[in-house]
């Protein structure tokens, strides 16, 4: 309610026309599709494209201020650091909870009984295999390959290998009609998430892969068809490293909005398969932006190299010659309270595996960052990525990785929203708007009556280079 007039409303008046119309706010939020009722006839010399007459778009370039969708999930209070996933802050969940357990909360809504989670558990370590045409498939992948791409490669082929999940083929509604093709789907990614990573990591390092195991924990079994090379008896990942690991996990598991989610709900909207979706998503995670910060952190580290390189390294990102990665965040203007449970983490890790070299480095990089003026007016504080890559590190993951890390649990957030918009019984495809600012309309010009242009690289058209043979550096 508003204090002044007790209505929940916003009243705007559009002043080409002196007409009002009364916005409701529900929950802190307006409809923007309310302006659509502000039509307006074209100014003089106004461009046609504006389509004034059709109603007043409203222009968002990033979401910087766009709620996508409504959720009973996650919520983020940015000024506070705070973080809770169905009311349940996360410092709570990492101290008590499993990944799974979390998984489970955010996808169906609240923790579950003893007997949910055993089935729950017994269900998603059931469904860790992966059919053998998929493992030959991943097995021409370039030793080389990054392993985000193998992962996001694997999850789009995995939708050819279930024909009875995709709507193109089952019907359009098939996941509203049928909870129970949902949950299997849901169950099936999870379980499956941790052998495609770890098929990944394998390929990378030449060696065969491990079929799963059932009787470990989500992590324990990540961990073992990483690992297991030829010992005799069966080989046991360390408990410590695996509890680390789930602790990480349940701080990757969701975080309402971002990049990637976002692009789950966008692309689930169009009803295709959730393979597809979470193909779709993993591959926004990937970027240095997002999940592949954690793995820029960690190069950026490297470089600096020294703690007595830190001032120049700052200077550098003042001038914007560089980005201080793992600071920053849409949401956050207070420290990421998933980066102060990770700074634990890290302690836990480094009692297994010895210290980390760069922690000193970085240390010294966020003190001074957080005793500059430059990142303190921009409230830019360390983010979850800050001390992830450190913790990769030091348990001897390699670099590129790290983003593999962040996305197997991320998975959980992903179902969670593709269920809650599935659900919801209110999904329509996801279509943003823009505002076109292009050449009016024109008509086509014959290819002998264009005027001469420069080739250069802002028309797209360099003389590439074709890395050929000498023998054939002769032009046609
Ligand atoms: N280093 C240096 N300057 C920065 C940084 C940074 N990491 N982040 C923001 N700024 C500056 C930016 O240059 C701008 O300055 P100015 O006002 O002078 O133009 C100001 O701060 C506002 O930044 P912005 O780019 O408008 O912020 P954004 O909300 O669009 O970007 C972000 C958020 C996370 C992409 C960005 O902070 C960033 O690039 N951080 C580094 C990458 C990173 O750590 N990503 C992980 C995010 S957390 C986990 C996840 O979501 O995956």
């Amino acid at each position: 309610m508003t204090a002044g007039s007790g209505r929940s409303s916003v009243t705007v008046t559009d002043n080409r026309t002196g007409k009002t119309i009364e916005v409701p706010i529900a929950d802190n939020a307006i409809p923007a599709t309310a302006f659509l009722a502000l039509k307006a006839p074209y100014a003089p010399g106004e461009r046609e494209e504006n389509d004034t007459p059709y109603g007043l778009r409203v222009l968002d370039p990033s979401f910087m201020n766009t709620a996508m969708i409504q959720s009973a999930i996650t919520y983020i209070d940015g000024n506070k650091g705070f973080l809770m996933h169905r009311g349940y802050p996360i410092e709570q969940l990492a101290e008590k909870s499993t990944f799974l357990e979390t998984a489970y909360l955010l996808i169906y809504g609240e923790l579950p009984s003893a007997k949910q989670y055993g089935l729950w558990q017994w269900e998603i370590m059931h469904h860790t295999f992966v059919a053998d045409d998929l493992a030959k498939m991943l097995k021409n992948m370039r030793y080389d390959a990054h392993p985000m791409s193998i992962f996001i490669s694997a999850f789009a082929a995995m939708a050819a290998f279930a024909p009875e999940a995709n709507p193109a083929l089952q019907g359009r509604d098939m996941y509203v009609q049928n909870k129970d093709v949902m949950n299997k789907q849901i169950v099936r990614i999870l379980g499956k998430a941790t052998t495609i990573a770890a098929m990944a990591y394998r390929l990378r390092i030449g060696r065969p892969f491990n079929a799963p195991r059932a009787d470990l924990s989500y992590t324990e079994n990540l961990l073992y068809m990483m690992d297991h090379m030829a010992e005799p008896n069966a080989y046991r990942p360390d408990p410590r490293l695996a509890k680390a690991l789930d602790v990480l996990f349940i701080l990757h598991a969701d975080h309402e909005m971002n990049c990637s989610t976002s692009t789950m709900v966008h692309v689930g909207s169009s009803l295709v398969d959730p393979y597809s979706c979470v193909a779709a998503a993993s591959a926004a995670l990937y970027g240095p932006l997002h999940g592949g910060a954690n793995e820029a952190v960690i190069r950026m580290l490297t470089k600096i190299g020294a703690v007595e390189n830190v001032p120049a390294f700052l200077e550098a990102v003042k001038a914007k010659k560089e980005l201080l990665f793992g600071f920053g965040h849409r949401v956050y203007r207070e420290t990421d309270p998933r980066s102060k449970i990770i700074r634990q983490v890290a302690d836990m890790v480094f009692d297994v595996c010895g210290r980390e070299q760069l922690i000193e480095v970085a240390i010294a990089l966020k003190d001074a960052a957080l005793r500059d003026e430059y990142f303190t007016s921009r409230k830019l504080y360390p983010n979850v990525d800050y001390w992830s890559g450190l913790i990769y590190k030091a348990m001897g993951f390699p670099l590129d990785f790290y983003p593999v890390l962040f996305v197997v649990p991320r998975v959980a957030g992903y179902l969670a929203h593709w269920k809650q918009q599935l659900d919801s019984g209110k999904n329509k495809i996801s279509r943003p708007r823009q505002v076109y600012v292009g050449p009016p309309r024109r008509d086509y010009v014959p290819l002998d009556q264009r005027p001469d242009r420069a080739v250069s690289s802002a028309s797209g058209l360099v003389d590439l280079p074709h890395y050929m043979s000498k023998r054939r550096l002769h032009k046609i």
